[in-house]
Formats: C-alpha cells, sequence, structure tokens
C-alpha cells in the first residue's frame, strides 16, 4: 500500500484506455484517494463509472485544461473536496487531427500554438495551482513520448511540444524543490488510446516498437501506471526533474 493515506488527483481520463485511468487503478490499488479530471460534459458519466469501479473512493470532475477560467473553477471544486494533495498526474495532449498527418513544415500556427498549450502549458498552469494545495510536500507527474527526442512519422508538432513539456519538469522541479514538491515525467512507449488514434499511421508505432524493443513486446498500460504509482510514493523520494522510460527499452536502440 504504497499509497496508503495519500490523496492525489489524475487528470485526463476519457475512457478505459486512457493512460490517466491505468494511473487511477494503479494509485488506487495502493491505497490512494483519488480525483480523476475529465475535459467536458460529454465525458462525465463515464469518467463517473470508472472511478466508481476503483477499489478505493473516487470522485470526478470535469477540468478543461484550455482556459484559465476553467481551471479556476475546477481547482476551486478539487480544493473543496481535497484541501490538501499528495500527487498530481497530468496526462492530456492534444493537437489538431490535420497536423498529425503529411509533413511537419506544414504546421499551422493555430495548430502549433492549440498543441503547445493544451499539452504543454496546462502542466505549468495545473503544477501552479497544485503547489498551493501541497503544504507538505508532493509529486507531479506527466507523460511524454520519444517523438520530443526523435522524430517519429506524423507525429509532428507533437515532438514539440512534447520537448517543451519535458523542459517544464527541469525548470518546474527547480522552481518547486525547495517546497519538496517532486516533478518528473513518465515517457511511455506507444500505447492504443483514443489520442494516439489521432497520429496517422500509428499502428505502425506499436509494430516496430514490438519488434525493436529490448523486451520484444509492447509496453502495457498497467506499466505506465505502476511507474507513475512509484513516483508518486515516498520510494522515488529522491528522484526529480526527471524522465522515466517505460518504454521496454525501445528508446536506447539505434537499429
Ligand atoms: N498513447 C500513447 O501511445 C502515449 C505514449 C506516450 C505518452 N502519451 C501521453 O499520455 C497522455 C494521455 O494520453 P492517452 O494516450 O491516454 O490518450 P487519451 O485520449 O485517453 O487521453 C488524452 C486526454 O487528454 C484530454 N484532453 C485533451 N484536451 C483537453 C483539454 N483542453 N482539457 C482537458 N483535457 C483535455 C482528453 O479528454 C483525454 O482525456 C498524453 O499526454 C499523451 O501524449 C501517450
Amino acid at each position: 500500500m504504497l499509497l496508503k493515506d495519500k490523496s492525489g488527483i489524475v487528470f485526463g481520463v476519457a475512457n478505459k484506455r486512457s493512460i490517466a485511468f491505468a494511473c487511477a487503478r494503479s494509485a488506487s490499488a495502493q491505497g490512494a484517494k483519488l480525483i480523476l479530471t475529465y475535459q467536458g460534459e460529454r465525458l462525465e458519466k463515464a469518467t463517473r463509472e470508472l472511478a466508481d469501479s476503483l477499489p478505493n473512493e473516487a470522485i470526478a470532475i470535469k477540468c478543461d485544461v484550455s482556459s484559465e477560467a476553467a481551471l479556476d473553477e475546477a481547482f476551486e471544486q478539487i480544493e473543496g473536496f481535497m484541501p490538501k494533495l499528495n500527487f498530481g498526474v497530468h496526462s492530456i495532449a492534444f493537437a489538431p487531427r490535420e497536423e498529425l498527418d503529411g509533413r511537419f513544415a506544414d504546421t499551422s500556427r493555430e495548430g502549433w500554438n492549440t498543441a503547445l498549450d493544451v499539452s504543454a502549458y496546462s502542466f505549468t498552469s495545473i503544477a501552479r495551482r497544485l503547489d498551493t494545495l501541497m503544504p507538505d510536500g508532493g509529486s507531479l507527474v506527466t507523460m511524454t513520448y520519444f517523438g520530443s527526442e526523435k522524430v517519429m512519422p506524423h507525429y509532428n508538432v507533437m515532438g514539440p511540444a512534447k520537448a517543451a513539456l519535458e523542459s517544464s519538469v527541469r525548470y518546474l522541479a527547480a522552481d518547486l524543490g525547495p517546497r519538496n514538491i517532486r516533478v518528473n515525467a513518465v515517457s511511455a512507449g506507444p500505447l492504443r488510446t483514443l489520442a494516439a488514434s489521432g497520429v496517422s499511421g500509428f499502428s505502425q508505432f506499436l509494430d516496430i516498437a514490438r519488434e525493436k524493443s529490448p523486451l520484444r513486446r509492447n509496453t502495457s498500460p498497467d506499466e505506465v501506471g505502476d511507474a507513475t504509482v512509484f513516483l508518486a510514493s515516498d520510494l522515488s523520494r529522491g528522484i526529480t526533474g526527471t524522465t522515466l522510460w517505460v518504454d521496454c527499452g525501445y528508446h536506447i536502440m539505434a537499429l
């Protein structure tokens, strides 16, 4: 029970395949009390049902990260339910579908702004708010992908978005470290989720990762959830500002 007596929030549940839900499952199994967030009304019923299916107490709250006003509103509710938090997991990304096909060179200004805003800036905005709810310190974790470092076909604008997110992890870790708040990223191998299905030709990512990774298989959502629990728990108390690879080792291979 690594998270017994701990309270946490997991942002970005869309359905049962969401990495956010895998993190919630792992955290709940380790004793955490949870808030799950979903983007909008369309996802409310499914997210409430998923929260109810967890072994420990969990509730669902709407949180759209694309405006400060919507974030303020969500955090008012969050504070009402849990005035003190121990960990937060950010598992949110978005780029318009047309940006995830064709050439990166054709990325539109609007597509770039949306992708970087929702997928990278939202983590900083959330971290700033969580900081005030973590008087005893805490742990923040976000989800990233290898496309931040290497070119993946059609991942396009999400590459710079994840690079910005990973850099934000380091700057936030430096700012929040003196308050004993740790900030890390998990770099997951490709997983079949709603967000992933937006990337043209995504099945190829799975096939190649299975064929080439040292463990010769794809990463499972539970592996990402469990690694996130490690980063959220006191077991990782000396680790901040880093990226933990949960990709069956794929990132070490050149060919
Ligand atoms: N699936 C993969 O292969 C993979 C690999 C590495 C990292 N990741 C990352 O994991 C995270 C979760 O993605 P996923 O694969 O579980 O897909 P997902 O579609 O289940 O989750 C993405 C979430 O982002 C939310 N979201 C998008 N715009 C939002 C907004 N404006 N406000 C609030 N929420 C918003 C969606 O509602 C959804 O819940 C993302 O950061 C993604 O880049 C995914």
